[in-house]
């Protein structure tokens, strides 16, 4: 089944220029691009970085307004989105307890006792534990920041995560923790996952399907599988060659 479905979706930034800050061109930083997201499926977009993958990303959780194009999904509430930076979806002063609890208590109205029972619940599907639930942010190692990011999106059981490189500011073994905890998420809760990023090998690890963005656009999408196996766009090529110590074509 189709959760999401994103269609021939554009966002152009105003280019500023002279002294007077006249608008004098557009930055399609997004351009025509459609994509479906299956339930209980990994779809992963690649591309360098300034091909637009941000910001399709950013428009599907609604932070940035699209210039043209539809995007459809169940409910709002049931995307949420992860970022690269850990540390910046948690607020230092707060609990790891309150910012679990906080969407629950706020979006949701649900009572404290409520919302801490999931919030231990939680914490424990992120391979945590319990007691951790009363530590501040700065406690934590960056890639436990990560499954804390992670477990705070999980908390309103969202369908769709949207994630924005959650992996790349993370060294290579601590990175294969937390993709093994993304694939078990999406196999014991049928999780969705958009997931950003622009390194083929995290994609081979991870993603059922592929989309390649360049330059705003999408050049190639095909199972991971097959995109390994029979690339055909000349940017697919040039980026799997890039791989360090694989050669490929
Ligand atoms: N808020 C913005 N205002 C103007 N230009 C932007 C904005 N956000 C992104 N861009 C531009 O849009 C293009 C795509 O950016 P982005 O979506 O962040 O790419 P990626 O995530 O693939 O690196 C880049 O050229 C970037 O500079
Ligand atoms: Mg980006």
């Amino acid at each position: 089944m189709t959760l999401l479905k994103v269609k021939n979706l554009k966002v152009y930034f105003p280019v500023y220029s002279g002294i007077m800050r006249k608008v004098t061109g557009y930055q399609k930083a997004v351009d025509d691009v459609s994509f479906t997201l299956n339930e209980n499926e990994i779809l992963a977009i690649v591309g360098e970085s300034g091909s637009g993958k941000t910001t399709t990303a950013r428009a599907i959780a609604g932070l940035v307004k699209p210039s043209e194009g539809t995007i459809e999904f169940p409910k709002p509430c049931q995307v949420q989105m992860i970022f690269q930076d850990p540390g910046a979806a948690l607020n230092p002063r707060q609990k790891i307890r309150e910012a679990f609890m906080e969407p629950l208590l706020y979006f949701k109205s649900e009572s404290p006792e409520q919302a801490l029972k999931k919030a231990e619940e939680v914490i424990e599907l992120l391979g945590l534990n319990k007691n951790m639930l009363d530590r501040y942010p700065h406690a934590f190692s960056l890639g436990q920041k990560q499954r804390l990011a992670l477990g705070r999106a999980l908390m309103i059981d969202p369908k769709i995560i949207l994630c924005d490189e959650p992996v790349s500011a993370l060294d290579v073994s601590v990175q294969a923790q937390i993709l093994t905890l993304i694939l078990n998420l999406k196999k014991s809760l049928g999780l969705s996952f958009l997931f950003i990023t622009h390194d083929l090998n995290v994609v081979q690890a991870i993603a059922d399907r592929v989309v390649v963005m360049h330059q705003g656009k999408i050049v190639e999408e095909k199972t991971t599988h097959n995109l390994f196996l029979n690339p055909e766009a000349d940017y697919t090529k040039k980026l799997l060659n890039a791989i360090p110590g694989k050669e490929y074509f």
